[in-house]
This record gives structure tokens, C-alpha cells and sequence, in this order.
């Protein structure tokens, strides 16, 4: 079932980006969803946010590493057919950085059911500066709680358009026993390699093209990314919140990983 929403989303994901909508709505506009019920983003502030040309979101790691889903690449091996986009909010900015891709690490062992992260090596570094910069991994459980933001270009309503421009909102922490309730998941959720975040209402929510991208909130000295968009039923539903992996879960693994692709 899970592994068939994966396709299924993957499918949607790719179908999307192909008919990219550059018909944003009006910023001031107060019912208009965004992400899912999200606003715009500014230039800025998120500076390691990454765009995916499969239509996928991802973080920035390092200068030469963007980590994303497992779901959103297809193996491990030599892959120079993914470019990456960065430091703008607009997909059309005439000021983007794009980077092509030179190597894929998908998390070893992946099979669609959990293990969700993968590793996407730029051919050339990118420069850091006020619109890019890297997304610190929390090492630790210690932030796998609280209120986080999630961003992305994906559908801003099930079934909607890849967007333009970035958008974002934030969503509360939902614990294992409650995501995997019956009223939730019913059991779906991997409890040690997932984290769940959501209104039990609904209404907001990351969306197909948002996969890949971060989950992230305020550390001891700024942002770190504590999940990395993998899966939900439909979105923005009442009960159904998004599951995103668990950063803390594979960090070490993503650090040496990150190692072994040399940075
Ligand atoms: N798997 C989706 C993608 O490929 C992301 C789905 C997130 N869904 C959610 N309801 N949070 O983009």
C-alpha cells in the first residue's frame, strides 16, 4: 500500500515538473494555499533550499551534496541528468544558480518502505553566500519534537500544480502513537525511521513535489533539519499528517555517507 502511494506519488511528481505552472496567485491574497496552506517564501530565508529538475525539493549539505528522498532518485551510481537549482525563491529568477549532477547515493538498502534520504553530488561546488548556504542535520533526538517549518515548489493542493515560487508553513510535531493510531496511519508509520507532523484538522501540509525537501526548525544556533518530505495520504487531509524521515535516525549513516562522496 505505501510502496504503491510512493509510485504513485513519483509518477505525479514527474508528470508535475514536466507542466510546471509559473501562474502564481497574488502574495497578498489570504485564502490562496500555498505549499499546502503555507505562504511565500523569501529570498533568503531559506538559503539551502534546492530545487530538483525530476521535480523534487532537497537541502544543501555541504557545497557539493544536496540531501533528498531515496524515492525521488532512481539508484546509486554515475548520474549527470539531475540539475539543481539554488539560491531563489523563483524557479525563473534570472539570478538562479544551477548545478548538474555527477554521482546519486540512494540509502543502501532502500526498497520503498522507509529508508527514505538520498545523496545527490553537484559536478561543481556551489558558492555560499546570502542566498545559499547548508542546512545542519540534528545528530541527536533532541529536536525531534516541537513546531517545524517545511518548504517547498510542490502542489500548494492535492492534486494542484508545481509552483513558481517557494512556498512555506509550519506544522506541529505528531508523536508515533498518535500517527500510527487507527484514526492515523493504523501501523503504517515506521516508528524509528519516521517522524510525523500535522494538524489533526488538516489544512496544512507538504504536497507531491515537496518531496525530498526538508523539514527543519530552530536549533541551539539556527535552523536544522530534523525530517525530509517522504510520504502522506493525499494532502493537507484531516488525520492523515505527512511522514517525513527521521533525520536523527540516519545521521550517522548520511555523515558517513556524506564522507565517502568526499564532503
Ligand atoms: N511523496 C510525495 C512527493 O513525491 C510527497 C508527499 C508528501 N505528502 C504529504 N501529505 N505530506 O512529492
Amino acid at each position: 500500500m505505501r510502496r504503491w502511494r510512493t509510485l504513485l506519488a513519483i509518477l505525479a511528481a514527474v508528470v508535475t515538473a514536466a507542466t510546471m505552472s509559473p501562474s502564481p496567485a497574488a502574495a497578498s491574497d489570504p485564502v490562496t494555499p500555498y505549499v499546502v496552506g503555507g505562504t511565500r517564501a523569501a529570498l533568503g530565508e531559506f538559503p539551502f533550499m534546492v530545487r530538483l529538475s525530476m521535480g523534487c525539493g532537497g537541502a544543501l549539505y555541504s557545497p557539493t551534496l544536496v540531501l533528498t528522498a531515496a524515492h525521488c532518485v532512481s539508484g546509486t551510481g554515475t548520474n549527470t541528468s539531475i540539475t539543481a537549482t539554488f539560491g531563489a525563491v523563483d524557479l525563473q529568477s534570472s539570478t538562479r544558480v544551477t548545478r548538474k549532477s555527477n554521482y546519486v547515493y540512494r540509502a543502501p538498502g532502500y526498497n520503498g518502505n522507509g529508508d527514505d534520504w538520498a545523496f545527490i553530488r553537484l559536478a561543481s561546488a556551489v558558492t555560499l553566500g546570502t542566498n545559499i548556504g547548508t542546512l545542519p542535520i540534528t545528530t541527536s533526538t533532541t529536536y525531534d519534537t516541537g513546531t517545524f517549518t517545511i518548504a517547498g515548489w510542490g502542489s500548494a493542493s492535492e492534486g494542484g500544480s508545481q509552483q513558481r515560487y517557494l512556498l512555506k508553513a509550519t506544522v506541529p510535531f505528531v508523536s508515533d502513537a498518535t500517527c500510527n493510531s487507527s484514526a492515523m496511519y493504523g501501523g503504517d508509520v515506521i516508528a524509528a525511521e519516521e517522524i510525523c507532523a500535522g494538524y489533526t484538522a488538516g489544512g496544512v501540509d507538504t504536497c507531491q513535489g515537496d518531496s525530498g525537501g526538508p523539514m527543519f526548525r530552530q536549533g541551539a544556533s539556527g535552523w536544522v533539519q530534523v525530517g525530509i518530505v517522504s510520504w502522506g495520504e493525499g494532502c493537507a487531509r484531516a488525520n492523515k499528517p505527512g511522514v517525513y524521515t527521521q533525520v536523527s535516525y540516519f545521521s550517522a549513516a548520511i555523515r558517513s555517507a556524506a564522507t565517502s562522496l568526499g564532503g
